[in-house]
């Protein structure tokens, strides 16, 4: 449980994020005991609300949430006490003096030290705005390292729309931030699963010996989906899978699987580890990017039995959009340990299951000496991290049937998150807001790192805006695993991807 008190405003109080993430993640950290002393909650927005109707509208929030702790109604009593709202407009400085006299003066009457953590739950429109408002009206402390008081800042995704957006809003940030108090939030930094894969491949001395090139052939990373854009039309169509997910979860995936050991479980160790895997992606070559990158946009189809529309179709969705809701990649990390391994990554809505998933895939034996007959072919090692659902790691494996003849067929050996440990796992908010309350930068990314994953993408974010799409979209039906195109594309190195049934 975090020592020190501290106030945490919501700008974009009365907004999505605010209602399916922030508010139940804050729930559930009091049904364990684990906010702050003094902890209160200012709502900042533009819808006019009060207090009361604030707190009620929260506690909607929360039993309809399904990643909420199932409803308390005296936990709720306790939690209700500490949200507070303020009605303003972002530009004007009625609402910031309001801000500043509410918190002031509460931290008078407890005589607690002034913590603040904001948190911009607003459109990305609203960032810098907001930002510099805070310096303007001096609601930040400008003595950080005295280290008698703190004031943090998290800034939702998107972060900027492409490298040059995302450098500007660094700068602005900076100007009234200093980069150790800005904590860049990707909910997959939250994810248990993503989390373990440190723990994998650092607390077992098995794994790191085979964890290179000499043993493996390629890698995967898969993030699927079978929801569409539901009520996010307008803000998908200026966003496309590439900046929604590849750009930041999947390349955060990528650095995790990537990086080398860390000094010690901090900050500045893990960020540089992870930034140097971002600096060792080979740039990608405008001229042939037919060969390393596919787009696709989902059609009608059916998901579990059911009709569902196109993209095309979508509430908020121009009828003749070309935006991207899939994307495959063929990228390398030049270095030492990855040199000429490919990393294929993928990422779509509306496909046939929802699965995230890291498959390593081993390189064959060198030489087979069982006399098998030609359709008794074996098949590589795989190790299989399940992010989610069925979160858990697998192992397949080559194993002898029982029986007089030597016949090999491959197995897996299983570990399951919920059979072994018996709890379901934190929400990524509920870690990731505790860890910016204690002042864990560990699980958040860097100016450095955002700027990096930008550059790796620019190129085809400027050649797939400035064409047409390849092939007319759609290009996928809904409820398929995405376009032929990206079958082939790994299919040309003579692998598949690796689908679960
Ligand atoms: C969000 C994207 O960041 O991640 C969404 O904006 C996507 O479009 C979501 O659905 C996926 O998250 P998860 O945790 O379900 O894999």
């Amino acid at each position: 449980r975090p020592e020190e008190p501290c106030s945490f405003i919501i700008f974009g109080a009365s907004g999505d994020l605010t209602h399916r993430k922030l508010i139940p993640a804050l729930y559930n950290l009091a049904c364990d005991n684990l906010l702050p002393p003094e902890f209160q909650v200012y709502g900042f927005a533009i819808t006019p609300m009060n207090d009361e109707s604030f707190r009620k509208d929260m506690e909607e929030a929360v039993r309809n949430s399904n990643e909420a702790s199932p409803f308390d109604l005296r936990v709720w009593h306790g939690f209700a006490k500490r949200l507070h709202y303020i009605t303003a407009d972002f530009e004007a400085p009625e609402g910031y003096k309001q801000l500043q006299e509410k918190i002031t003066a509460y931290v008078k009457e407890k005589n607690v030290p002034d913590n603040r953590l904001y948190y911009l739950a607003t459109s990305p429109s609203f960032y810098e705005l907001i930002v510099s408002k805070l310096g303007e009206h001096g609601l930040v402390t400008p003595d950080y390292a005295s280290g008698t008081q703190w004031t943090r800042i998290v800034v939702e995704k998107p972060f900027g729309h492409d490298l040059h957006s995302a450098q500007a809003l660094n700068a602005s940030i900076h100007k009234v931030f200093k980069e150790e108090q800005v904590y860049r939030i990707d909910h997959y930094l939250g994810k248990e699963t993503v989390q373990n894969i440190l723990a994998f491949r650092f607390a077992n001395s098995i794994i790191e010996p085979i964890w290179n090139r000499r043993y493996i052939d390629h890698v995967q990373i898969t993030a699927a989906e079978t929801l569409g854009v539901e009520h996010r039309g307008a803000y998908y169509e200026k966003a496309g899978c590439l900046r929604d997910m590849v750009q930041n979860h999947l390349f955060q995936l990528l650095s995790v699987i990537c990086m080398e050991p860390p000094v010690r479980y901090e900050g500045t160790s893990l960020r540089d580890r992870k930034a140097d895997v971002l600096r060792a992606v080979v740039p990608i070559n405008p001229e042939n990017l037919a060969d390393i990158a596919v787009r696709g946009q989902y059609g009608p189809g059916f998901i579990n039995g059911q009709p569902v529309v196109g993209y095309r179709q979508e509430p908020n969705v121009n009828p003749q959009s070309n935006v991207e809701t899939y994307v495959a990649l063929k990228l390398f990390v030049d270095n030492w340990r990855w040199a000429d391994v490919p990393f294929y990554l993928r990422s779509g809505k509306r496909l046939a299951a929802k699965c995230t998933e890291v498959v390593i895939q081993f390189k064959r034996v060198p030489h087979l000496f069982f006399q098998l007959s030609t359709e008794d072919q074996i098949e590589p090692n795989l190790l299989i991290i399940r992010i989610a659902p069925d979160e858990g790691i697998a192992l397949r494996f080559e194993a002898k049937v029982p029986g007089p003849d030597m016949v090999l067929r491959s197995v897996q050996m299983n570990f399951s998150y919920s059979e072994t440990f018996k709890v379901s796992p934190a929400t990524a908010y509920e870690t990731l807001l505790l860890d910016a309350m204690i002042g864990d930068t560990t699980l958040f990314n860097r100016a450095d790192q955002v700027e990096l994953s930008w550059a790796i993408i620019e190129p085809l974010l400027e050649v797939w805006s400035a064409t047409r799409p390849f092939q007319p979209f759609p290009n996928y039906a809904a409820g398929t695993w995405g376009p032929a195109a990206a079958d082939a594309l790994i299919a040309r190195d003579g692998r598949a991807w690796h689908n679960v049934p």
